[in-house]
């Protein structure tokens, strides 16, 4: 347990993450990423940049990657919509003895040890949890805990980035921490030449068979904007691996469309309809208000009925 002392308080550091991981392909990401965290001069300061992009496309993992790439600890910081002020700072915790002891969060101990942070799913965090950080992601670099009464300079070599899905189940994000978390970065989708490699690199072990089913599958979905990811690919082939221990005689082309069924629905066996009906239901469905939920449309209760102004 590592503990660092400030203005006579004593803080216990959390424990960078260890997570072997590595970044195959999709190097114009990484590019980026490295390139927001240089500094070209003395007076110049690093970027926090924004990882955007659909779940399970390889957000976390470029942190990391990147982390790892600078020879620098990474420390996670998972966010949450209940994460408070102070999770993100120091917690209080009360010890058997009737003491009181700080601990540093994942995010502190990278800013104090010069680590890097990855504050993952920062678009869970509501705005009044980001308001405490703002003075750590612009040129003072530094934070305040209300609840350990300390003053926090971030390490000179403190970076740090944000992850973000593209789903609607968030917050918005104010356009002054907005302003903070600069440049996004969209590893996207990889080409199916990076896509191979990706599968080969987390799915060793996987034969080639199953591999380019799974490569033709994605770059399909890809191909018609569809959502699904990298991880989703390797749950599919997971289990088709395994059921093919278990149903030897099966045709693995059917195990794999078997495995998509289960694990992404019966639509992802016919894409291009899902496609259709995606661009369809985009392009002519009304919005609708929770009111809609509620209220039959012409309602005049309806808060979302259109007569209603
Ligand atoms: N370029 C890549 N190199 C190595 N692994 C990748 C890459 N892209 C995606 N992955 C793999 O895809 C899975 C999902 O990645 P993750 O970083 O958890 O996605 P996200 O954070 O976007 O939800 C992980 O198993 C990860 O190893
Ligand atoms: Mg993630």
């Amino acid at each position: 347990m590592k503990k660092v002392t400030i203005d006579e308080i004593e803080l216990i550091l959390s424990n960078a993450t260890d997570v072997p991981v590595q970044w195959v392909g999709q190097a114009e990401a990484l590019r980026q990423l490295l390139a927001c965290w240089i500094t070209v001069d003395p007076r110049d300061l690093p970027l926090t940049p924004r990882i955007i992009g659909y779940p399970g496309t390889g957000k976390t993992t470029l942190g990391i990657a990147a982390a790892r790439e600078r020879r620098q600890d990474v420390y996670i910081m998972q966010c949450t919509s209940d994460t408070r002020p102070e999770d993100l700072l120091v917690t209080p915790v009360l010890s058997e003895k009737g003491k009181i002891s700080y601990h540093a969060s994942p995010l502190l101990s990278a800013a104090i040890s010069g680590g890097i942070a990855i504050l993952d799913e920062g678009n869970r965090m509501s705005e009044k949890s980001w308001a405490s950080l703002a003075g750590l992601f612009d040129n003072r670099r530094m934070v305040e805990s209300v609840v350990a009464g300390i003053v926090i300079n971030a390490h000179k070599e403190f970076r740090a980035a944000v992850t973000m899905n593209e789903d609607s189940s968030t917050f918005e994000i104010p356009d002054y921490i907005m302003s903070r978390l600069q440049p996004g970065i969209e590893p996207g989708f990889p080409s199916r030449e990076d896509e191979l490699k990706i599968l080969e690199y987390n799915l060793p072990f996987s034969a080639e068979e199953v591999l380019d089913l799974c490569v033709n599958f994605l770059q399909k979905a890809h191909g018609l904007d569809l959502p699904y990811s990298i991880r989703d690919g390797i749950n599919a082939i997971r289990y088709t691996l395994k059921q093919r221990e278990t149903s030897p005689d099966a045709d693995t082309g059917a195990l794999f469309e078997n495995a998509l069924q289960q694990i992404l629905g019966k639509e992802a066996l016919d894409l291009d309809s899902l496609a259709a009906k995606r661009k369809a239901s985009g392009d002519t469905l009304p919005g609708m208000g929770l009111g809609d939920f509620f209220f039959p449309d012409n309602d005049d209760l309806n808060p979302d009925n259109p007569g209603i102004t």
